[in-house]
């Protein structure tokens, strides 16, 4: 369903034992989160957080005899929150995995994929109002051209909202192909021919509707806070954006004495797991130690 990524190098770096306590706010399939409860057994907890009700549905039947595992289902950027009202209290190790698994892509039928004809959600919690659909139909040219060149890092930007304008003034942009349609209509022809062409904007559009750099920025100093003295913060993340933000973060952590950088430079994943998992082949791994 989901393989979990950089799983060992998260173990080495955690080196979980018998009573510790992990937070893992991304938990996902709870692949991390697996290896971690088996090391921690009996007494270790875990608080595993996950935002998406569907997700966290299944992890609840999964993990349902589970005893060490504290399961919620919020957003990560509310740790603060989460800890207080669960009683958590420190973790030795705080995990965040962040993006999407590939259970949204092939099977969550929110729109994530352009390679798949769903509608335009994108929405990894339903009780968030705004969805992709909602981005393209309704958000002004310059907001759309800001996305896509900010979260998407996307060189046609500017073209691709001056067309989603004129487009959905005669139909509606209601689903995946629709916007594929307006985006190969919007590029040159040498563009179009990379197949994944639509992936930038299929990106920069995931970001926005989650807030999922705001999340990021606003997790990071909770999750440090939250750690014993001596225990651990990873972070995994998938593209250069959300890795910029975790690595000018650990470099105010190390300039205040806060924090020692395990990783000066980040850890990816070995040509053999990126055979295995093609998925894991962009991942980046930063670490701290809190002091
Ligand atoms: C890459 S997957 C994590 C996979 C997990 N480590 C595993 O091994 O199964 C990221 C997960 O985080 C969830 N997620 C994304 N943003 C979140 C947020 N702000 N708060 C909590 N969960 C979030 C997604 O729904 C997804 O299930």
């Amino acid at each position: 369903m989901h393989k979990p990524v950089l799983t060992q190098e998260v173990l080495n770096i955690f080196d979980p034992q018998p009573g510790d306590n992990y937070i893992d706010c991304t938990f996902g399939f709870g692949g991390h989160a697996q290896e971690i409860l088996e090391a921690t057994k009996p007494k270790g907890k875990l608080l595993g957080i996950e935002w998406d009700e569907k997700v966290f549905k299944e992890d609840q039947k999964q993990f349902k005899s589970n005893k060490q595992l504290i399961l919620v289902n919020d957003n990560y950027a509310n740790l603060k929150k989460i800890i207080d009202k669960n009683k958590f209290g420190k973790a030795d190790g705080i995990l965040l995995d962040v993006g999407i698994s590939s259970w949204d892509i092939e099977e969550s039928e929110k729109g994530f994929s352009f390679r798949k004809e769903e509608k335009l959600d994108m929405r990894f919690n339903t009780k968030n109002d705004i969805t992709a659909k909602g981005i393209i139909n309704n958000w002004n040219q310059e907001d759309l051209e800001k996305i896509f060149k900010y979260f998407g890092e996307e060189g046609f930007a500017r073209q691709i909202a001056r067309r989603i304008i004129q487009e959905r003034d005669i139909k509606p942009i209601n689903t995946t192909n629709d916007l594929v349609e307006v985006i190969a209509k919007s590029v040159p022809g040498f563009y179009r021919r990379n197949p994944n062409f639509p992936a930038k904007i299929f990106q920069a559009l995931r970001i926005a509707v989650n807030g999922e750099l705001d999340n990021l920025t606003k997790v990071l100093s909770q999750a440090v806070e939250a750690l014993n003295k001596g225990g651990h913060l990873i972070v995994i993340s998938f593209h250069s954006l959300e890795d910029r933000i975790v690595k000018n973060y650990f470099k105010e952590l190390k300039a205040n004495n806060t924090a020692k950088v395990l990783t000066k430079k980040p850890l990816t994943a070995t040509l053999e797991e990126i055979k295995n998992n093609p998925r894991s082949k962009p991942a980046k791994l930063r670490a701290i130690q809190k002091l």
